[in-house]
């Protein structure tokens, strides 16, 4: 057995130039969660934990595309967002949805002010910074007094029936994700050492997917991330495997499922 690599989720170049160039593996995992059932939507639900005041400035660290930033523009378009990101990529999918206050950033040094924000989140992010502490500490001083800070990330059993099935298939010790490295379970740690108040919120469902080209996408877009040390044949070969065993399991009972296990810390 071989231990899975774990260095490049963190490894900044990685993220801005590969993994996360354009939104287009971000999406190909994002459009899985269309068959939770019963359907949930993550980003309102989060966004429900978020109280700023009409006309709040708030930071979304690690925005991405902006999903978040333009839902809560629908609720208050009267609010002053920031979208942040290591990728230039990114920010322009973010500025094309609307966002127009996009900066470069990587995460342990923001570039703003004391006190500059009622509110910032950082979803699905904190996992790639390397260290957390001083991210979340920068998070801490550009946030007023009392702000409050949302951090999503997934609990470490979310998505096991997957990573089990790729793990045996490639005969690793386990299937790494970056997300291992920051989750429901380990997270609330490096956020004490900025926050006095760290509580939790957590949705646990389950996805029931039809047939297997969701999930193999799914597989397929962390190449970046979780494939180092495969040759692109050897890849190709997995992803192959992969494929087989997600169609072999959905023959015999129908839907492919998987454990989804994310959740909110939410600090101040
Ligand atoms: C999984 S995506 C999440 C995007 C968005 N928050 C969402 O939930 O839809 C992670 C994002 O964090 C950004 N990112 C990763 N490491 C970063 C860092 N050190 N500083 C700033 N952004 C970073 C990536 O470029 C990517 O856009």
């Amino acid at each position: 057995m071989v231990s899975a690599p774990r260095e490049r989720g963190t490894d900044t170049d990685v993220l801005r130039n590969d993994a996360y160039a354009d939104r287009r593996n971000l999406d190909d995992r994002r459009n899985i969660y269309e068959f939770r059932r019963p359907r949930f939507d993550l980003v309102e639900s989060v966004l429900d934990l978020l109280v700023v005041e009409p006309g709040g400035r708030v930071l979304d660290l690690g925005c991405g595309p902006g999903i978040y930033l333009a839902a809560l523009a629908a609720r208050d378009p009267s609010s002053v967002l920031v979208g942040a990101d290591l990728s230039l990529g990114m920010l322009g999918s973010a500025r094309d949805g609307g966002t127009n206050r996009v900066v470069n950033i990587e995460a342990v040094r923001l570039p703003f002010r004391d006190d500059a924000f009622d509110a910032a989140m950082a979803n699905h992010m904190l996992y790639h910074v390397d260290p957390i502490p001083d991210a979340a500490r920068e998070v801490r001083r550009v946030l007023r007094p009392g702000g409050a800070f949302l951090a999503v990330t997934n609990s470490r059993a979310h998505f096991n029936e997957f990573d089990a099935l790729l793990a045996e298939l490639s005969g690793r010790d386990g299937w790494w994700r970056p997300s291992h490295r920051f989750t429901m379970d380990n997270g609330g740690e490096p956020l004490s050492m900025a926050f006095d108040r760290v509580e939790t919120v957590s949705f646990c469902g389950q996805l029931h997917v039809p047939t297997a080209e969701p999930v193999v996408r799914f597989a397929r877009s962390m190449r970046a991330l979780s494939g180092e040390g495969y040759s692109d044949d050897e890849w190709e070969d997995l992803m192959n495997a992969f494929a087989v065993a997600v169609g072999q399991v959905i023959e015999r009972d129908g839907e492919f499922r998987i454990l989804t296990d994310t959740g909110v810390f939410v600090c101040r």
